[in-house]
């Protein structure tokens, strides 16, 4: 029998802008995006972060003027990483992310949404993102949970529209929820690092954050945190992230764990978040300087495809240029 396809059957949609617009599956909003934020009580200036192109660390005076800016390119949606100047091995001063969330929050109010981040590794003179027994070669659950719960409901107090702990402890999301609850914060959101991967991928924010585990005693997170290795464990920590009362599951790195991202988003709700890395962000940059790709089509592209993946919300370093790359694109 004659048969009517045609080997140009395809390319029709393909032809122009106007028709790969129309027919894209895959529609990108500026509105999905969150931008991360550091702040570093130690300076006295913003100061550059190695390998993160266009991302500083601000000091508590320069954060409102950055925040004020994304606001101006459409980015409402913060990840704030507060950085203490004194490192400790416990009782831990938290005054300074308390604050840093409080200034925000006086002055930008309802207009920004702010997640902040909760671990221990940027505040531990040793690096961990807990606490550590005598000799260092463990991390201490239970004790890590309680003090986490407790910054949990400082920052709440202070006005933080959502908690997102990536220290990668059992059982923190139930304890931070019951904690939160109980002093009549319900309606703070946790976004759990769900399914966080112990990964090479984490380099320059380790640096923005000094929080680089040293090689004495544990050496690595590869005890508390994901290996690349096991995705049924990403999905057990994601799931159980939920059930405790997690609201949005993360997974970190993105782009190199769509496969994780997709089979999440078919056994939960819940939305599901990716945080483009540092490393990860960093890789395209470097490329983009030796001109070997173009930084803002392939910023689109690895977008593309996490919400292909089934993201709901994608974190990017350069999340403040969304909304201008999104609408520029011809794809
Ligand atoms: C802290 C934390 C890390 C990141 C977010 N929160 C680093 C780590 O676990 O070592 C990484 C974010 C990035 O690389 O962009 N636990």
């Amino acid at each position: 029998m004659e048969t009517n396809f045609h080997p140009l059957t395809q390319r029709r949609l393909r032809a122009d802008t106007h028709i790969r617009e129309l027919t894209a599956s895959v529609k990108l909003s500026h509105k999905s995006f969150i931008q991360p934020l550091f702040v570093d009580e130690g300076i006295s200036s913003p100061r550059q972060v190695n390998g993160l192109n266009g991302v500083q660390v601000d000091t508590i005076g320069s954060i409102l003027a950055e925040i004020d800016q994304d606001l101006k390119s459409g980015i409402t949606k913060f990840l704030l990483f507060p950085v203490p100047a004194n490192k400790k091995e416990k009782e831990f001063d938290f005054s300074f992310a308390v604050n840093t969330v409080k200034k925000i929050k006086e002055s930008f109010g309802e207009d920004v949404w702010i997640a902040t981040d909760v671990c221990l590794c940027s505040y531990t003179s040793h690096g961990h993102c807990g606490i550590l027994n005598e000799d260092h070669t463990r991390l201490l659950n239970s004790k890590t949970v309680e003090v986490i719960s407790h910054y949990s409901s400082l920052l709440a107090n202070a006005g933080a529209d959502c908690i997102a702990p990536s220290d990668m402890m059992d059982g923190r999301i139930g304890a931070i929820r019951n904690t939160l609850n109980a002093l009549g914060f319900e309606e703070t959101a946790i976004m759990s690092y769900a399914a966080k991967f112990s990964s090479q991928f984490y380099g320059p924010f380790r640096d923005a954050c000094h929080s680089t585990p040293a090689a004495k005693g544990l050496g690595n997170r590869k005890t508390y945190q994901v290996s690349p290795f096991n995705v049924n464990d990403a999905i057990a920590s994601a799931l159980r992230d939920e059930k405790e009362g997690a609201d949005i599951l993360m997974v970190k790195p993105a782009a190199l764990y769509g496969d994780v991202i997709a089979r999440l988003k078919q056994q939960t709700l819940k939305p599901v978040a990716a945080y483009h890395v540092s490393g990860e962000y960093a890789a395209v940059e470097a490329l983009a300087e030796k001109k070997l790709l173009d930084r803002e089509a392939a910023h689109l592209e690895i977008w593309a495809a996490l919400q292909r993946s089934g993201a709901d919300i994608i974190i990017s370093y350069a999340a403040k240029n969304a909304r201008e790359w999104i609408n520029h694109a011809a794809i």
